[in-house]
Order: C-alpha cells, then structure tokens, then sequence
C-alpha cells in the first residue's frame, strides 16, 4: 500500500483526495519508483484545483515531476537503487504521476540523477527549471547573444522567470524582469535582474511596432503582455512562448515579423529528445550549486499540495515549491 493524491470526475464533480493504492491500481511499466519528492508547477495547480483541463482520463494521480529512487526494473538501463528524475512526458497528466509514494515510468524520458545534484535539488528544477533551460537554448539557437540589447521575462517571480533570471544573467545577458508583485523586487534583483518593469505596465495595448527594447524574450504568460513583448522586439530579436499564466490568447500583427524579422518560438518540455533532455539536466547540473537552488525553493509536505496548488493558480507562489512526499 502506498499514499497518492487522486483526482476524480464524476457525477459529483471534481474531487480531490489522500487514498491509499495498492500497486495494482498503477499503470503497468517497466520502471517502478519509490518517489521521495515532486514539485509543483502551475499545471499540477490547474490539474489538482480541477481549474484546467490537464489530466486524460480519471481517477488520476496528478504531479508532472518527481525525483525518487528505482525498486524495480525491466529496462537495463535502469537498476535497483538508482537515484532517478522525470519531468513531463505525460506524467501526471496521460498516466499516474508524482504526487504518489511510486510511480511506473517508461524508461524514455527518465533520467539518471546528473552528477552533483540532490534528489530535493531536481525538484527544484523540475518541469519549470527544465522549460527555463530549454528556452534559454532556443535563443540562443536563434542567435541572441549576451552583448546585444536586454532580455524581457515575464511571470518573472514565479517558478520558471525566476529559473530563466538566474541562468540569463550567469550567462553574462542583461535581464529585465517583469512582474506584478511589488515585494518581489529585491528577490528578483537577487536573481540577477538588472531592471524591473511593472505587469500593469506591460498590460497596455501596443502599436504593431513599438520603440524596440529587447534582443530577446522569456514569455510565462501569453496575452497582452506578449503582444507587447512581440512589438518592442529589437530587429532579429526571438521570443521564447513558454506559457500562458495570463491568457492563452495573442493579438498581433504581421508586421514585427516581415519587418523586424523577430521569431516567436514556441517552447514545449513534454515532447524533447532524449540526447537534448540530457544536455539540458548537465547544463544546468553545472551552472548552480546547493544555495542556490535553496535560495529559490520552499518545501512543503505531501498534506499541503491542495492548498499550494490553489494558491500558484492565483498567482501568489513566488520561486520553486518541492513537495516532500517521502520522508527522508
Ligand atoms: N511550455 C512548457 O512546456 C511549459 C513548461 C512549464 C510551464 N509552462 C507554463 O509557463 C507558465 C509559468 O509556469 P510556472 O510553473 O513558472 O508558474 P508560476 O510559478 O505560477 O508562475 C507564473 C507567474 O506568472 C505571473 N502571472 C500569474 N498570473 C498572471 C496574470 N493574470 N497576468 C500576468 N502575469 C501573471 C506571476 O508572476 P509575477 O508575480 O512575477 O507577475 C506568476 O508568478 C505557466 O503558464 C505554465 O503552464 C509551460
């Protein structure tokens, strides 16, 4: 028997509890993980609040993340004892994920702890920290380098802005972080934003063509924020659209694009090859150590998932929260 949060839909609605499963309730995989942390991101908000439509079917086991150890294998790559971590992948949304004592994976996307980082540290990274990697690679991709003008991130104080902060200004950029939290500032100037620019601010209607402000850009929250974002692009400038904390809607011309040349890149961490996934992890294995991960993390225990799901929903968690589902 193990404990799991499940969510179900039915004549009564949606509904959320503790259950506890036997292993037979689980998908069939041929990896079995005793999960000792998830994380919570702001789909495993929507998905536990029953706010968006995330999971596949039901009774669901949400949690996009977890970070646990292997108790049984039939995949050679995988033994017994292995410290291991999967984010997304359809974890928690097509089949049980990490808001359970175990979980069975499919050894695609599951990956061995990267050296030099904790089990606690990769649920800090997490889907979010991973997201904030993989759009750092697609400007860079995109050929926007750290001499040129700043870079904008937006939903700069939640989980993925505040990764994408810090890993744009190691790497020598200059970073303008936007965000609607005032009490945020000194956190987000921490984390090595040089300029703060108010959400309000971002929030007013633009021109098609704007005075151009930024080489590049890390987008959370998608509606008029972005459609501003898309205007003030310098020439040959990318935008990185990771989210939609805001609105999945985007209202834009064709203009910034024929005429600037800006690219919007659409950014997606569930469907990532495994040799980019492994890259991604070492990166940022290398780039930070213990304090900081601690630095941007809260810790909760496995009871408080519902409350924090309702709270990162309304935009009211600031930085990463690690979910402590086993005791250590
Ligand atoms: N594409 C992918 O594969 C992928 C992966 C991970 C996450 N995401 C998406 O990326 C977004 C951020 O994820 P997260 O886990 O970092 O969530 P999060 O921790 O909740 O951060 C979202 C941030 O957006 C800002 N925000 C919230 N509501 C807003 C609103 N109504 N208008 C403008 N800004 C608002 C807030 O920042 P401030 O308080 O600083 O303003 C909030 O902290 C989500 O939409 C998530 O679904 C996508």
């Amino acid at each position: 028997m193990f404990r799991a949060l499940v969510v179900d839909k039915n004549s009564k609605g949606h509904q959320c509890r503790f259950e506890d499963w036997q292993e037979d309730q689980l998908p069939s995989k041929p990896v079995k993980v005793q999960v000792q942390y998830s994380s919570l991101n702001f789909k495993d908000g929507l998905a536990v609040t029953g706010k968006g439509k995330i999971l596949r079917s039901y009774p669901m086991v949400p949690g996009i993340d977890m970070a646990g150890t292997v108790i049984g294998s039939d995949n050679e790559a995988f033994k017994p004892g292995d410290p291991v971590v999967l984010t997304g992948a359809g974890l928690g949304e097509d089949y049980c994920g990490g808001y359970a004592e175990q979980v069975n994976v499919d050894p695609d996307a599951l990956i061995k702890l990267p050296d030099g980082m904790s089990l606690h540290n990769a649920m800090s990274v997490g889907t979010a920290g991973f997201t904030a990697m993989l759009a750092v690679a697609a400007l860079e991709n995109a050929g926007v380098l750290p001499d040129e003008a700043p870079i904008l991130v937006t939903g700069a104080a939640g989980g993925l802005g505040s990764i994408a902060i810090a890993i744009l200004s190691r790497l020598g950029y200059s970073v303008t972080a936007v965000t609607g939290r005032e009490e945020t500032h000194q956190y987000l100037r921490n984390l090595g934003a040089s300029e703060i620019v108010s959400r309000e601010s971002m929030e007013q209607s633009a021109r098609p063509l704007e005075a151009q402000k930024w080489a590049g850009a890390i987008d959370n929250v998608g509606g008029p924020i972005l459609s501003r974002v898309i205007a003030e692009t310098h020439i040959n400038g990318a935008i990185a659209s990771c989210g939609l904390a805001a609105s999945h809607e985007l209202s834009a011309t064709v203009m910034p694009f024929i005429l600037r040349a800006i690219k919007l890149i659409g950014i997606n961490s569930t469907h990532v090859t495994r040799a980019h996934r492994l890259a991604m992890w070492k990166r940022l294995a290398e780039l930070f150590d213990d304090g900081f991960w601690a630095g941007i993390t809260e810790t909760i225990r496995f009871e408080q998932v519902p409350e924090y799901a309702e709270k990162i929903t309304n935009g009211q968690v600031r930085g990463r929260v690690v979910v402590q589902i086993k005791d250590d």
